[in-house]
């Protein structure tokens, strides 16, 4: 598997141009993505009801598969899943037949033999998802929950979404990501939905360090101080140092990265009054950001967690429908093929 963007479109999206797997941003275009947030709007009142409930995947099998940790992620795919109706089962990786020696593959030929109609990915490994969705059987939905430092499509979708109820529109907005980029997939996706989007400008605010070769060439600029990174800001996001997948020494010190790169409220003043304070989570107080900054009034941190819940409802739903139109076009064109 390669660290390159390998999922082409012709296997995330059908011949009509309908989801049927969500594996990146990548090629997808601003209708879509914008689709995705209407759609994933119209699930927030589901959220506000006492009974937080639609059919949509009324008699599905969701499974989870998380072959790396996660909460946030986690939890908000199963209760997206539970509120569109779907039957659940989540996979503890770690106590599964995968740690007994059982292949990836054998375990989807498992899970498929339960009937599962749809597979929600986190892998270690960027392009498992791809991998994946490669191989399953016709009618199986793969969402990709996070691939090494490839892509977390659902992530950026939900940022996106939270951005937008508090901007209103993309344009002319300017946006900084601060912190630990070599490592993030959620990084890698904001760009991409963030350029799709129109904003104005998307910026990385980090030590060269933890900045990808050619990083300019994922569409942003880039910023190694980050007091002049924050001018003009209207949306900050701040990245956790992800030091379980660094090698080597990246930085002098944390205590360093905090004085230089940490968002306390001196550096957050000098963005636009009303920039907002966003963090993919989980977030490290006193590394990356200051308590008061996290809990602060311009901090949007739990509205994001909130919007994944109907982001992922949209995403699910968006893909089961178009795995269903490319299930009645195959019947149609055998129906055509016997006559
Ligand atoms: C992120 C991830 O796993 O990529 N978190 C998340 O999904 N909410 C970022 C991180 O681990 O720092």
């Amino acid at each position: 598997m390669t660290e390159t963007d390998p999922s082409p479109n012709h296997l995330q999206l059908t011949r009509g141009g309908q989801l049927r797997h969500f594996l990146t941003l990548d090629g997808l275009s601003r209708p879509l993505l914008t689709d995705i947030l209407d759609t994933a709007d119209s699930f927030i009142e589901v959220g506000a009801r006492s009974i937080k409930k639609v059919p949509l995947l009324r008699g599905r099998t969701v499974a989870n598969l998380f072959f790396e940790s996660s909460t946030r992620t986690r939890s908000t795919f199963e209760l997206a899943a539970k509120r569109l109706s779907a039957d659940v089962l989540n996979l503890d990786i770690s106590t599964s037949a995968t740690s007994k020696g059982e292949s990836l593959s054998d375990t989807l030929l498992n899970l498929e033999a339960m009937a599962s109609d749809m597979f929600v990915v986190r892998h270690s490994q960027s392009g498992a998802p791809h991998f994946i969705a490669e191989s399953v059987t016709p009618g199986v939905a793969i969402i990709n929950a996070g691939d090494g430092r490839h892509a977390h499509p659902t992530q950026a979708m939900l940022d996106m979404l939270t951005i937008r109820q508090h901007k209103k529109q993309f344009e002319g907005l300017k946006v900084a990501i601060v912190g630990d980029v070599l490592h993030s997939r959620v990084a890698r996706s904001q760009i991409r939905a963030l350029n799709e989007l129109g904003a104005e400008e998307v910026r990385v605010i980090a030590p060269g360090t933890l900045l990808p070769r050619d990083v300019e060439e994922l569409g942003c600029t880039v910023e190694y101080d980050m007091a002049r990174g924050m001018k003009d800001l209207d949306v900050v996001i701040m990245l956790r140092l992800q030091k379980e997948r660094m090698e080597g020494a990246l930085l002098p010190s944390e205590r360093e990265f905090y004085r230089l790169y940490g968002l306390n409220q001196e550096k957050l003043a000098l963005a636009k009054p009303d920039c907002i304070v966003m963090h993919p989570g989980p977030i490290n107080r006193g590394v990356e950001i200051e308590s008061a900054v996290a809990d602060g009034r311009q901090s949007v941190i739990l509205n994001q967690v909130t919007n994944g819940i109907a982001v992922r409802m949209a995403v699910m739903s968006m893909a089961m429908s178009g795995q269903m139109a490319e299930r009645q076009q195959r019947q149609l064109e055998q129906q055509e093929g016997r006559a």
